[in-house]
């Protein structure tokens, strides 16, 4: 029973993972190169965009941390994680920081920048403010995937030096 718990629980985390990491390397390296290619008002479609892949990142962000947390005492005890006394116990810590900080930053994104674009562009704002909070926003992205990548790099770290 273990066993099936620890294959849906890795199937799960792998799975959201790719949700939204490569979620964001789509945005990033196909749509919006895509939207500025052939549209006038790219910023259009990559609002829309963001507004659908918003919720699914939300939910995999969710099940990422659950299934993560189960994953980390399937394999070593809470005092052995806590204590920090392996190089896998800090990778992990190092990991679920870069975690907290790609969520408070794709939080930041959705619930404060975004909302202010919408905003702006319904009152008919300054060009330059929107395309600046636009720009704001694809650095975030940006950031993002940046720290999704050493993520995946930790987890290759943690494979090396699961014991
Ligand atoms: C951006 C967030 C994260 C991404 C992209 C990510 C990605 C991955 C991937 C791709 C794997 C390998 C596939 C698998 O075994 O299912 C993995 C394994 C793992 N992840 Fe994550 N993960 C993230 C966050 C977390 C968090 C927050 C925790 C802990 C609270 C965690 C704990 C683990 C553990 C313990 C493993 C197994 C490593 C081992 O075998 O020693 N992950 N992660």
């Amino acid at each position: 029973m273990k066993e099936v718990l620890l294959v849906v629980g890795a199937w799960i985390h792998l799975f959201a993972s790719i949700v939204w990491v490569g979620g964001i390397f789509f945005i990033l390296f196909a749509a919006f190169p895509g939207a500025k290619e052939t549209l006038e008002q790219p910023g259009k479609l990559m609002g829309a965009l963001s507004k659908r892949f918003a919720p699914l990142a939300n939910i995999s962000i969710l099940f990422i941390f659950v299934t993560g947390i189960l994953m980390s005492l399937s394999s070593h005890s809470l005092s052995e994680i806590t204590s920090l006394g392996s190089a896998w116990s800090q990778a992990l810590l190092v990991k679920i920081m870069l975690a907290l900080i790609m969520t408070g930053i794709h939080f930041y994104r959705g619930l404060v920048v975004a909302p202010k674009i919408t905003k702006l562009t319904a009152e008919g704002g300054r060009l330059e403010n929107i395309s600046g909070l636009q720009k704001q926003s694809l650095n975030l992205v940006k950031l993002n995937l940046l720290f999704g990548l050493t993520v995946l790099l930790i987890t290759g770290i943690l494979y090396a030096f699961r014991g």
